[in-house]
């Protein structure tokens, strides 16, 4: 058996299904608003990479500073043999925990972008010739169809992608993962935490434009998949600080009034000139709110992790 294998969960045309569901029910409510896991084909996975290394964009480099110094008291505490990662990308932090997990036998990244899978793939069998991956192409807040490896297994979550879920979604995600906890499992999460607006707003509207273009990438998706007629350029990236959420959101704002078709649903959507529609949340947390999301769905916080300058967290959970 190769040791690199891949399992579609969603076939190609689920895809298009889903995205056409999704396309429907957020363009035609008010406000306009689109889930984010359509931001990640190809390009959109390969300008995320480059957000990612921004001078702007600090979680990255937060959360790779606590992996890097915490990998041995994570392994210690875990003693993992499968390592099952949602929502893997590029899988860059996580060689800090493939390199420091003595048992580890098998390694499932979980990603819609297929392309993230298999590149990344590629790379971490040149460094780990004898691990078994087992890459999911699937998405993580739909049941799971994992297989079957060796336990205990650790969960991880990394890069505040969990704060891309909304509270409610956060709940039936958090309680999704927390069922398929068996004792000994344990469940990693990276969550970006509070602090000033002046930094968040920056890290999501960078100098260069790269999260501009990311952020619209989502219309080049609507545009090839359902033969939309959306133009970039008549639209504004904005990221904006929400206080109540404790949030920032990514918007796409119409420069004028304007029309798009869209072939594929037989609909035809209007903006009125600043109309914004809502493409993401990137929800900020506490220690307090994380210990007690936790809590809510029977998993106790075990360890809380920051790096030095106190703007990222990693909490190690387990069931109660
Ligand atoms: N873990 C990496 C990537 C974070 S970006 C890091 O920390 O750098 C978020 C990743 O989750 C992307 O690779 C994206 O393709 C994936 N993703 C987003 N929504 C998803 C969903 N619903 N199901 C599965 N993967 C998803
Ligand atoms: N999980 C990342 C975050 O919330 C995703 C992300 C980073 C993102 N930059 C973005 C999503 C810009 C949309 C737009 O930080």
């Amino acid at each position: 058996m190769s040791p690199f294998e891949v399992t579609r969960t969603l076939p190609a045309d689920a895809t298009t299904a889903a995205l056409r569901a999704d396309v429907l029910a957020g363009l035609t409510s008010e406000p306009k608003a689109l889930p984010p896991k359509w931001f990640y084909d190809a390009r959109g996975s390969e300008l995320f990479e480059r957000i990612t290394q921004l001078p702007e964009y600090y979680p990255t480099r937060a959360e790779a500073e606590i992996l890097r110094d915490r990998a041995a008291d994570i392994a210690a505490a875990s003693g993992a043999r499968t390592l099952v990662e949602l929502g893997s990308g590029s899988s860059e932090k996580t060689r800090h925990l493939l390199r420091a997990l003595p048992e580890l036998a098998c390694y499932v990244p979980v990603d819609v972008s297929e392309s993230a899978l298999a590149q990344a793939g590629e790379a971490l069998l040149a460094e780990h010739p004898e691990l078994r991956v087992h890459a999911l192409v699937a998405d993580f807040t739909a049941p799971l169809d994992l297989p079957d490896t060796p336990g205990p297994r650790l969960f991880v979550f990394l890069g505040g992608t969990i704060g891309n879920l909304l509270p409610a979604e956060r709940t039936a995600f958090l309680k999704a993962v927390r069922g398929r906890l068996e004792p000994g499992d344990a469940l990693l999460i990276g969550t970006d935490l509070v602090k000033d607006e002046a930094t968040l707003v920056a890290a999501y509207d960078d100098a260069q434009g790269v999260t501009a273009a990311f952020n619209k990438n989502v219309l080049a998706v609507m545009n090839r998949e359902l033969g939309a007629d959306f133009d970039p350029d008549e639209f504004d990236h904005i990221a904006r600080w929400v206080p109540d959420g404790e949030w920032i959101e990514m918007r796409l704002r119409a420069r004028t009034d304007l029309t798009v078709k869209i072939p594929a649903l037989d609909l035809a959507v209007t903006f009125a000139a600043g109309e914004e529609m809502r493409t993401e949340v990137s929800t900020k947390f506490r220690h307090e709110t994380v210990r007690d999301e936790l809590a809510a769905v029977d998993l106790d916080l075990k360890e809380w992790w920051t790096d030095a300058a106190g703007r990222f967290a990693l909490s190690l959970s387990a069931a109660v």
